[in-house]
């Protein structure tokens, strides 16, 4: 298997087939759990989707075609974020670990200043806490109830990281929590 990041244009030759994939498919870790026409839209003109913090993928696999969208975000903090789409049809297939694996590659090698690569997830989405392991992330901080959730009580947002040079040699350094015990 083989994953590729193509670059999307939001406002341009892939605007319908972002809004389509944005409002066809359900995130129900996120936020905004099924996204309207008019939120991708007014996203877009934010320039959430591209600015000079934001860039925009389609994840492509060789044999499956578009799986998913990728988006990184503070890019101008030389510590991107991201977040990871896919679409309905291929999720719980075991995708999202050489998806991950080929994002943080892309970042380090094409991005010299960055030392850093974060994400951050809802504590009950397991697959991408999952996969955030897999790929040699480490858990950095657990913000209790600091996700809201629509109608219902909020849940911890967990943290992970991973350093260049855990990347580049394939480590997964750590730290002590209670340095101060
Ligand atoms: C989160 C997401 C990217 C994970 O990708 P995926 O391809 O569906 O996940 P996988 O099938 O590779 O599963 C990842 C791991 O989670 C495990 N898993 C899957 N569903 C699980 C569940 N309900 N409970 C516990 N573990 C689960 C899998 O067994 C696998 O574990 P393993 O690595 O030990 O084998 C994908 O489901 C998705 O796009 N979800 C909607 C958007 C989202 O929530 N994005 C995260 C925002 S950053």
């Amino acid at each position: 298997m083989s994953i590729s990041l193509r670059r999307l244009d939001p406002t341009g030759a892939d605007h319908e087939d972002l809004v389509a994939f944005m409002t066809d498919n359900e995130f129900p870790f996120h936020v905004v759990p099924r996204p309207t026409r008019a939120q991708v839209e007014s996203w877009v003109g934010e320039g959430a989707y591209r600015d000079e913090d934001n860039d925009s993928f389609w994840v492509e696999h060789d044999e499956l075609g578009r799986v998913g969208f990728f988006r990184l975000e503070d890019l101008s903090d030389d510590a991107p974020l991201f977040d990871l789409r896919l679409a309905l049809d291929f999720r719980g297939r075991g995708l999202s670990r050489e998806i991950l694996r080929a994002a943080t590659d892309h970042v380090f090698r094409t991005m010299p200043q960055v030392n850093r690569f974060e994400g951050q997830t809802r504590e009950d989405n397991l697959p991408m806490r999952r996969t955030f392991l897999r790929c040699g992330f480490l858990k950095e901080a657990h913000y209790r109830e600091g996700w809201p959730v629509d109608g219902a009580d909020p849940v911890a947002s967990v943290a992970y990281g991973i350093l260049r040079r855990d990347w580049e040699t394939g480590t997964v350094s750590t730290f002590v929590w209670e340095d101060l015990a």
